[in-house]
Parts: structure tokens; sequence; C-alpha cells
């Protein structure tokens, strides 16, 4: 039978599937869930410095083939979140803490007392927008380089910076990130988008725009890790419209040694991170693949 095991860097995993930053990270007791149900690892949602409440009107609607939700960035704070840290860590698979700043020198102290706090590993949510605008801190490869940098200096556990496909130059920013110190890359977060609601003519949501995320984006993700493979040594974590065995195979050959499930919750419950591990094992069996690393990056051998 094939081994599901692999590793991002040095956090290692007992089988490729990690909940996504955001779907049922809000408590340390849904974490629990979460890992008691099969997954390999856990993120938090992002947290900031202090507590921020969401946004009003419908925040989460279902589209044809996605999930738009509201960037709304509601959060405890990182003081209140360390007792659900604490919960989440009894599930005894790694907890990797999702932090955002509004400016770069906040990233450092938040991602050392997230830290400090007991998680695992680090992510770093670069899709708040800019200081000066709406243009998200990912899309500057200078800044996202900073921001890698000050957080390795603060913290000893690895650093995942977590790349915007709604960027120009994702590759550049990949590269800043490895040459930062950085650990690892997830890719990649929703995709900025819009629904109208033709019978009241306005906007579905109450923010305009939205993240789309689950199956309408997988392609985008599996091109994007695809790209980001080819441009650096660092691991990757896949992410984006994750809902099957085959789904999580893609983003392994496309360079991914690790894959996140957000709205693949949404659609299967928490059923599927059992059901995406038996599914890519059974893949493995039928096709010969003894291990996660023999697929990883496959699809660039010529
Ligand atoms: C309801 C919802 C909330 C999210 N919140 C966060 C968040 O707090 N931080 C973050 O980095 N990503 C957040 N995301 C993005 C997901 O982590 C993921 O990158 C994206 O949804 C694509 O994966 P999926 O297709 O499996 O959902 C959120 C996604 C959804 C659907």
């Amino acid at each position: 039978m094939a081994d599901l095991s692999t590793s991002v860097g040095k956090l290692k995993l007992k089988n490729p599937t990690m909940l996504a930053s955001g779907v049922l990270g809000d408590s340390g007791e849904s974490l629990l869930r979460v890992a008691a149900s099969g997954a390999g690892a856990v993120v938090t949602k992002s947290i900031g410095r202090e507590p921020r409440d969401g946004s009003s009107g419908p925040s989460l609607v279902q589209l044809e083939h996605g999930l738009l939700n509201v960037d709304g960035f509601a959060n405890p704070g990182i003081d209140e979140y360390a007792a659900e840290i604490r919960v989440a860590l009894g599930g005894e698979i790694p907890v990797i803490g999702s932090v955002f700043a509004e400016d770069v020198e906040f990233y450092g102290p938040l991602a050392r007392t997230m830290e400090l706090h007991g998680a695992h590993a680090l992510e770093l949510n670069l899709s708040y927008p800019h200081a000066e605008g709406l243009e998200e801190i990912a899309g500057d490869a200078d800044l996202v380089g900073k921001v890698a940098a000050e957080v390795k200096s603060a913290v000893k556990v690895p650093v995942f910076a977590k790349l915007s496909p709604n960027v120009r130059e994702l590759v550049a920013v990949a590269r800043a990130v490895e040459a930062a110190g950085g650990d690892g890359i997830t890719a990649i977060s929703t995709v900025r988008a819009m629904s109208i609601a033709p019978d009241v003519a306005r906007p579905v949501l109450g923010r305009k725009f939205g993240g789309l995320s689950g199956p309408a984006i997988k392609p985008l993700g599996v091109r994007s890790v695809f790209q980001i493979y080819e441009a650096v040594e660092i691991p990757i974590i896949g992410v984006g419209g994750v809902l099957t065995g085959l789904d999580a195979v893609e983003y392994i050959m496309a360079g991914a040694r690790a894959v996140q499930i957000g709205s693949g919750v949404h659609y299967r419950g928490l059923d599927v991170f059992q059901g995406v591990c038996q599914e890519v094992e059974a893949f493995m069996d039928e096709n010969g693949y003894a291990r996660i690393e023999d697929m990883v990056g496959i699809a660039h051998e010529q």
C-alpha cells in the first residue's frame, strides 16, 4: 500500500492534506474536529493584532462552480486566540498559525506571539491591502520579501508565505520569499471576484467584491504551483479547489508537497480529508507510486 506521509521542509505530515486558513479555524474545538477527521495538519484562521468584527450582509455565497466570500479579516485578535491554539494542540497534528497585518513591521511581533502560543509553523497571509491603497501586500515582491525577512528573524518555526493570484508577478514574489529565507510557499489564496443579482440589479455581496474559491479556481492554482515550482527550491503547498484525490494529485504533480482544503469542507463535509486521502492512495496503488515524493513535480519531466 502506498505511503501517504510527506514533509514540507521540516514539517512532517502523516498525509498530504491540511485544512486551509479561514475555514473552521475560528475555534480550537473545530480545529480538533478537523484533526480527528484525518487531516495531516490544520491552518488557523488568519489572526491580526486586534480583535476585528465581520462585515454586515451576506459573507459567503455559493456560485455555480465555487464560493464567493468577503475577505473581512474578522478575528478575535492574537491575545484572545492563544486559548484556541492551546486546545488545537491536543489534536496531535501540526498546527500552522496564520497571521495578517496592516503593515510590514507588525508581522514580526505577531508571528513571534503566534509561535509563543505554540504554533508549529506560520503562514503569512499577504492578501491585506497596502497601507496606500487596495493593492494587496502580496502584489509587491519587495514588500513581501521584507515581511518574510522580518518574520524569519522573529521566529524559529518554519515560515510559509501564502501568495495571491491577484498579482502580476507571481513568480517574482515567490523568488522574493525564497531570497528572504522563507521556508515554503502556499499558493493560492482566493481570486478577487464578483457576482450580481439580476433581480435587484445589485452586487450580491455587501462589499461588492469578494474572494472566489472552490472548483472554479483549481486550474489557476495548479498553474501557479507549476510556475512557482520551476522558479524556487523551497517546498510548495497547493490550495484552491481540492475536492477529490485526483485534484490533490494534480497539485502534487505540478510540484506541491501537500495540499490545503477549504471549500472542499463545504462541498464534502469533514469527511473530505479521509476521502481525499483514500482516493490519493487508490490512485497511487493503481499507478505504481509508492510515496508522495515520487509524484512531486513529475508533470515537469519531459
Ligand atoms: C470562508 C473562507 C474564509 C477564508 N479565510 C481565509 C483567511 O482567514 N486567511 C487566508 O489566508 N485564507 C482564507 N481563505 C482562503 C482559503 O484559505 C484558500 O486559500 C482558498 O479558499 C482556496 O482554497 P479552496 O478552494 O480549497 O477553498 C478563506 C476562504 C474561504 C472560503
